[in-house]
C-alpha cells in the first residue's frame, strides 16, 4: 500500500496596499536605495496602517483568496494553523479568531511561532497530522504585520521587514506528491542577536523601557547574516544529498526571504541556476512568516506536478530547516 503523503493542493496570498519604498525611507533615516538594494536586494514593502487590524487581518485575507480561488468549503476545514512571530495580542489566539472570520466552523486552531521559520516548521506540524490519518484538510496560514514592532528611526532594522499573508492548503495524497523530507533545526544562542526585549514575559513592558523603544526588534545584522549564510546553505545540501537530489532534479529553491544574498549563498552551495530560485524580496521585503506562501503565490502558475521543491529557512532564536516537498498539481 502507498504511504499517505502530505501535498500542497491550494494556496492563497494577500499583502497591505500600501507600498513603502526605498526611496521614501530615504526620508525618513539615513539610508539610500543603492546600500538597500545592495545589501538586501528589497526595493520597496508592503504596509498594513489601518489601525486596529493586526496579523489575524493578514492571515485572513490570505485565507480568503486561498477559498475564491478554489471553492473550498471552509466547513470542511479540520484544522487552522496561524505561523506567526506577531500575534494580534496576547493570551487570545490569533488562529481561532481567524478560523472563525473565514467561517471555519468546524475545524480547531492553534498558532505557531519560530520567527522567521514559523511557516517551515508549521508544514512540518500539518504534514505530520495528515500522514498520521487524523485530518483531511489543513489550512496553514503564515502571516506578520512586522511594522507593530518596528522602530521606524532605526535603519538597521525598518529598511528590511514588511507586512504580508500567505496561506497554503495540506490534503493527504496517495500518488506520492507532497513532502518527502525534512530537516529541522534550533539553537538558543541566537536569541541574543535578534529580538524585542520587552513586552514578553521575561520582560514585562515599563515605561522606561517603553521610552527607551527596548520593545522594539533589535539585531546584531553581522552575526545573524553570517549564521544564516552557513545554517540555510548547510541544511539545504544537507537535504538535497540524503535524497539523492543533484541541481538538474531541483525545480525550485523557494527560500525564506531575509536578504537576497543569503538566499543566493544557498542557491551556489546548491549549485542552482538563478532561473530556479524563487525570488520576490525586491518587492515585498522580509515579511517572516509569510515569505514562502507569499513566494509560492506568486511562482503557482509557473509549477508543474511532480517539480521538486527545497524550501529552506532561517530566523530568530535561531531557527532553521530545509524541507523537500514534491509538487502536487498543474494550475
Ligand atoms: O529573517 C530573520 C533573519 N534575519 C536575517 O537573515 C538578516 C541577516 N542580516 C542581514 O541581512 C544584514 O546583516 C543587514 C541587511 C541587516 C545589514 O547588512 P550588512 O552588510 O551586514 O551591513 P552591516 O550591519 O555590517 O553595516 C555595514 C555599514 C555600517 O557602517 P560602518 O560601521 O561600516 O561605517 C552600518 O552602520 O552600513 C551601515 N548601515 C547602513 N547604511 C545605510 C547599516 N544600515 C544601513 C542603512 N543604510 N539602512
Amino acid at each position: 500500500m502507498t504511504k499517505i503523503k502530505a501535498a500542497i493542493t491550494a494556496v492563497g496570498a494577500y499583502v497591505p496596499e500600501y507600498v513603502l519604498t526605498n526611496q521614501i525611507l530615504e526620508t525618513m533615516v539615513d539610508t539610500n536605495d543603492e546600500w538597500i538594494t545592495t545589501r538586501t536586494g528589497i526595493k520597496e514593502r508592503r504596509i498594513l496602517k489601518e489601525p486596529g487590524k493586526g496579523s489575524s487581518f493578514l492571515a485572513i485575507e490570505a485565507a480568503k483568496n486561498l477559498i475564491e480561488k478554489t471553492g473550498l468549503d471552509p466547513k470542511t476545514i479540520d484544522l487552522v494553523i496561524v505561523s506567526t512571530a506577531t500575534p494580534d495580542m496576547k493570551a487570545a489566539t490569533t488562529s481561532a479568531y481567524t478560523a472563525t472570520q473565514i467561517g471555519a466552523t468546524n475545524a480547531f486552531s492553534f498558532d505557531l511561532e519560530a520567527a522567521c521559520s514559523s511557516f517551515l516548521f508549521g508544514m512540518s506540524v500539518a504534514s505530520s497530522y495528515i500522514e498520521s490519518g487524523r485530518y483531511k484538510k489543513i489550512l496553514l496560514i503564515g502571516a506578520d504585520k512586522n511594522s507593530s514592532m518596528i522602530n521606524y528611526e532605526d535603519r538597521a532594522t525598518c529598511i528590511i521587514f514588511g507586512d504580508g499573508g500567505g496561506a497554503v492548503l495540506f490534503e493527504p495524497n496517495a500518488e506520492g506528491f507532497g513532502l518527502q523530507d525534512e530537516f529541522l533545526k534550533s539553537d538558543g544562542i541566537g536569541r541574543e542577536f535578534l529580538h524585542a526585549k520587552y513586552g514578553g514575559s521575561a520582560y514585562p513592558m515599563t515605561k522606561e523601557a517603553l521610552e527607551a523603544g527596548e520593545h522594539y526588534v533589535f539585531q546584531d545584522g553581522r552575526t545573524v547574516f553570517k549564521n544564516a549564510v552557513s545554517s540555510m546553505a548547510d541544511v539545504s545540501v544537507k537535504i538535497m544529498d540524503r535524497n539523492n537530489l543533484n541541481k538538474d532534479k531541483i525545480a525550485w529553491l523557494v527560500a525564506h526571504q531575509a536578504n537576497k544574498r543569503i538566499i543566493d549563498a544557498t542557491a551556489d552551495r546548491m549549485e542552482l541556476n538563478r532561473d530556479k530560485v524563487m525570488m520576490n524580496i525586491d518587492r515585498y521585503g522580509n515579511t517572516t512568516s509569510a515569505t514562502i506562501p507569499l513566494l509560492l503565490s506568486d511562482y503557482e502558475s509557473k509549477l508543474k506536478q511532480g517539480d521538486n521543491l527545497i524550501f529552506a529557512s532561517f530566523g530568530g532564536g535561531f531557527t532553521w530547516g530545509a524541507i523537500y516537498l514534491k509538487w502536487a498539481y498543474n494550475s
